[in-house]
């Protein structure tokens, strides 16, 4: 069989592409060779092209490849009525808009099942209430903020500056014996942010509405500080540099290349991709 070998960094890109140009084969599994990824393809194109054998996909997951589930909401690309046969799928919904504006919000567009756009979402031992319309989500953010959690010591004071619905917050609180600050300028964010802290029971984290760079002001010095607003989060590394204590560090989330971070990185990391062509980096940056 045909496979097309390329670096890992550039999978998700590259899946992409394969997909929207009608090359992947997608009956079978993508290899992974470490360093490198190869992927079954149905005709050559550009590339390391190799002779290879797959492993043929089964039906479910062939399936589970096409869409997200938040909640009992799946999100699908293409419709499939089946979707609605599976036990923890209660609503089937197709993104009409990219996420947009200061909330980071889209437009779905209702395909199937019950009609309703709010949610419990389970993560890491943790229930997030949320709307998919009202409120920033991203189910594919887990592994990432589980990774924080991890970095995480005991008695930090920890900033969320972009907290949203909670999930890295909450995580943190829960599994940490820390202090968490957690702000965000969306109402309904804020909304379902205290719900959540109710529902995971957690009594160190602390909300707050409006605009970071107005109520870090008000706030003490931090230990960590994660800013997960990749398209614009550069804006308010100056509110975040003027709470950091010395030793701290900051977990900045953006789109932008290492060389336009003019600051003293401790580590880089590629999270999700934000596009075909455009990454989302997490910069760890030391004061
Ligand atoms: C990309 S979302 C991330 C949410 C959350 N961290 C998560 O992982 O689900 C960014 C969040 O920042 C909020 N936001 C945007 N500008 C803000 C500002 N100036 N101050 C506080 N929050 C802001 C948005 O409302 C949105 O909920």
């Amino acid at each position: 069989m045909l496979g097309l070998k390329i670096r890992k960094e550039e999978g998700e890109k590259t899946r992409k592409i394969l997909l929207q140009n009608g090359i992947l084969d997608k009956s079978y599994k993508i290899k992974n060779l470490g360093d490198y990824l190869v992927f079954p393809i149905l005709k050559k194109t550009e590339g390391e092209i190799v002779e290879t054998e797959f492993e043929k996909l089964k039906e479910r997951e062939k399936f589970e490849f096409k869409f997200d589930l938040i909640g009992d909401i799946a999100i699908v690309e293409n419709y499939d009525s089946s979707i609605l046969r599976r036990k923890n799928v209660r609503s089937v919904y197709k993104k009409e808009t990219n996420v947009d504006g200061t909330y980071r919000t889209r437009k779905y567009v209702y395909l199937a099942g019950t009609k309703n756009t709010e949610t419990i979402h389970r993560e890491y031992g943790c229930r997030y209430m949320l709307d998919i319309e009202k409120v920033y989500f991203n189910p594919r953010l887990a592994t990432e903020r589980h990774r924080i959690s991890k970095k995480v010591k005991a008695g930090e004071r920890v900033l969320d500056m972009f907290a949203g619905v909670g999930p890295f917050s909450i995580l943190i609180a829960k599994k940490k014996k820390v202090e968490v600050h957690s702000i965000d300028i969306n109402p309904d964010a804020f909304r379902y942010l205290k719900k959540n802290i109710e529902i995971n029971k957690v009594k160190n984290v602390f909300p707050y509405l409006g605009d970071c760079k107005d109520v870090v002001k008000k706030l003490p010095e931090f230990d960590r500080i994660i800013m997960n607003l990749p398209k614009n989060s550069l804006e308010f590394l100056d509110a975040a540099l003027s709470k950091i204590k010395k030793k701290g560090i900051i977990h900045l989330y953006s789109i932008k290349p290492e060389e336009e971070i003019k600051f003293n990185m401790e580590y880089v990391q590629q999270v999700k991709s934000y596009s075909p062509r455009v990454f989302v980096w997490r910069y760890d940056i030391k004061p």
